[in-house]
């Protein structure tokens, strides 16, 4: 069984089905809402566990109702909260979501996720040391994204860094990571590049591997060499949220069977999880993604 930790943030995603997203100013009438257990890091952290990883979580809650619920839920998937924190100064993070014909607009406000910091990050390291892969994402302060890279590559762990959302971060810093995974969007902001730099040009000037995520065309990888794709898998798409985090959680999971092997597995479980509606609700077990395949 593999052993992941993840560095991340923990929100309620607020979600609303709507026919079409409304234009600025607009009010339109939406068809149903409903709250869904979220944020990059407990996203990735519940699809590791559900793939059957070994999975502790470093995070910040309020002590609020929605920490509360997210707490328990966190709890019922069998991942590890010892370095989860709750403020009771501070409201847990939240996310609001629209989501119209398949794709999805969000806005994150992080609350208590601004007050992980590097200290939390160093008084995990025991943590950190057990695991055989590391994921982190953009939604935690900078410095402590900084500090996971550094703390990771220190201990000679993989750190798997997902640049989301995105911002252009110092070249050093990525050189830590043992894969970024971005999409064309993200590494463009990441590396500073225009937009309209061919992504596998980007790839091949970023200063670490890239496993570059593609929507339903898949993903593209580069570990050295070429860049290779893998094809996305066919699926009706109900809801896109929390694809990627699928797709990381998965690559952390399946890492030990060597690149091409986990990025197939991660497209798989990504596919999966468009399928259904909501974050944490779309993401499939182990069986569901062993079938599938
Ligand atoms: O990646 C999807 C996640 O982004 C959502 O669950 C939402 O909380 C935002 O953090």
């Amino acid at each position: 069984m593999a052993r992941v930790v993840v560095v991340g943030s923990i929100n309620m995603d607020l979600v609303t089905l709507a026919p079409r997203f409304a234009e600025p100013g607009e009010t339109i009438l939406g068809e149903r809402f409903l709250t869904v257990h979220g944020g990059k890091g407990a996203n990735q952290a519940v699809a590791a566990a559900r793939l059957g990883a070994d999975v502790a979580l470093i995070g910040a809650l309020g002590d609020d109702a929605f920490g509360n619920e997210l707490h328990a839920g966190l709890a019922r998937e069998g991942i590890s909260l010892e370095h989860v924190v709750r403020f009771v100064d501070c409201g847990s993070g939240t996310a609001s979501i629209t989501v119209a014909g398949g794709e999805n607009h969000i806005v994150v406000v992080p609350a208590a996720n601004a007050r992980v910091t590097p200290a939390q990050i160093e008084g995990a390291q025991a943590t950190l040391a057990s695991a055989d892969a590391i994921l982190v994402q953009m939604e935690v302060p900078l410095e402590s994204v900084e500090a996971t890279l550094r703390l990771g590559h220190k201990l000679g762990k993989p750190v798997i860094l997902n640049p989301a959302p995105a911002q252009k971060l110092p070249m050093e810093w990525l050189k830590l990571a043992r894969y970024l995974t971005p999409n064309q969007h993200e590494l463009a902001i990441l590396l500073g590049a225009s937009g309209e730099e061919d992504f596998r040009a980007l790839m091949q000037r970023a200063p670490a591997p890239v496993v570059l995520t593609r929507g339903g065309d898949g993903a593209w990888f580069r570990d050295g060499g070429e860049p290779q794709h893998q094809p996305g898998f066919k699926v009706d798409v109900v809801d896109t949220t929390g694809a990627g985090d699928t797709f990381n959680a998965a690559l952390a999971v399946f890492l030990h069977e060597g690149l091409p092997g986990a990025v197939r597995k991660a497209c798989a479980a990504a596919a999966l999880s468009v399928t259904r509606l909501g974050a944490q609700s779309g993401m499939p077990t182990r069986a569901e993604l062993d079938a599938f395949l």
